[in-house]
């Protein structure tokens, strides 16, 4: 159609969307149009705004690499990596989850670490953790031989892979879980961290005056077929930033019970107090176990 006035261009676009014969596709493109055009008529967007907006949408891609992913972290400053984790998870958000967000730094082919192993490869500071956990299924039952990927920062604030000091896949490690679902092992107290500020989000968090730390937290990522993935991240409620994650993940269900002990650890004469323990259940939904792809490599 020829475009008249303002109007037209959304009706245009709209015929155009209902093209695709996908229909999940007609579906999101044709509410991605009303949206936008929406969004555009309500903010009444100028042309120094749009031509600005679509130099930041360059930037995320430029930003991302096999290290670092702008675009997820952005996604979860604007709350909507949380908003999607809770709609497809929980009997569709009704009910308590383990889920919660991937973050952009898991990497496949961690290193396989004997249950009750540690995960510390190279000199980390911090006081020593020791990790019990069962994956259990939605009737509380033990879900034995999967495999559970764990990953953490390190008391600096870092993953591995953003920090030259620490060894390959340091706080890193695949377990399998036992008959009685169980799996455990040893690593280090996490702290909270600030996200990359020297991108696009460090410079959306100034402008909204937002801290940029996340709530001290436990990755896991279980696989285990006939079950739905299972991406959890289990925080530490101690910390200061708990209720005011710049990623929106704490819910409920995902605080830890993570205790200190000032007495010596029975077992472990290395460790001195004090020590930390947590004891998490992961409960797995039954779905199909498709891997996501990972967010670096
Ligand atoms: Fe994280």
């Amino acid at each position: 159609m020829i475009i008249a006035r303002e109007q037209d261009v959304t009706v245009a676009a709209t015929a155009v969307m209902e093209r695709a014969s996908d229909p999940r596709l007609r579906e999101i493109m044709l509410s991605l149009v009303k949206h936008l055009h929406g969004f555009v008529r309500d903010v009444r967007l100028t042309e120094a705004e749009f031509r600005e907006a679509c130099a930041i949408v360059a930037e995320l891609g430029q930003l991302s690499n096999d290290s670092h992913n702008e675009v997820v972290l952005m996604a979860g400053s604007l709350g909507v990596s949380p908003l999607v984790c809770l709609l497809n998870n929980g009997d569709e958000g009704n009910t308590e989850t383990s889920q919660s967000l991937l973050g952009p730094f898991w990497r496949l082919n961690s290193p396989r670490v004997e249950n009750g192993g540690s995960i510390v490869r190279s000199d980390t500071p911090g006081a020593a953790l020791f990790v019990t956990a069962r994956v259990v299924d939605h009737a509380g039952k033990p879900i034995a031989g999967a495999e559970v990927d764990v990953w953490h920062a390190s008391p600096v604030g870092l993953y591995e892979n953003q920090d030259p000091e620490q060894a390959e896949m340091n706080l890193r490690g695949k377990f399998t879980s036992g008959a009685d679902g169980r799996f455990a092992f040893r690593s280090v107290m996490m702290v909270g961290y600030p996200i990359p500020t020297n991108g696009v989000v460090g410079r959306l968090l100034k402008a909204q005056s937002r801290h940029p730390y996340r709530p001290a937290h436990l990755h896991a990522l279980i696989y285990k077929p006939g079950f739905k993935v299972l991406i959890s991240q289990v925080y530490d409620p101690a910390d200061p930033h708990i209720d005011s994650d710049v990623q929106f993940g704490v819910t409920k269900a995902l605080i830890g019970d993570f205790v200190r002990h000032d007495e010596p650890h029975p077992t472990a004469t290395d460790v001195g107090a004090p020590w930390y323990s947590l004891d998490y259940i992961y409960k797995m939904e039954t779905g199909e176990a498709v891997l996501p792809r990972p967010p670096i490599k």
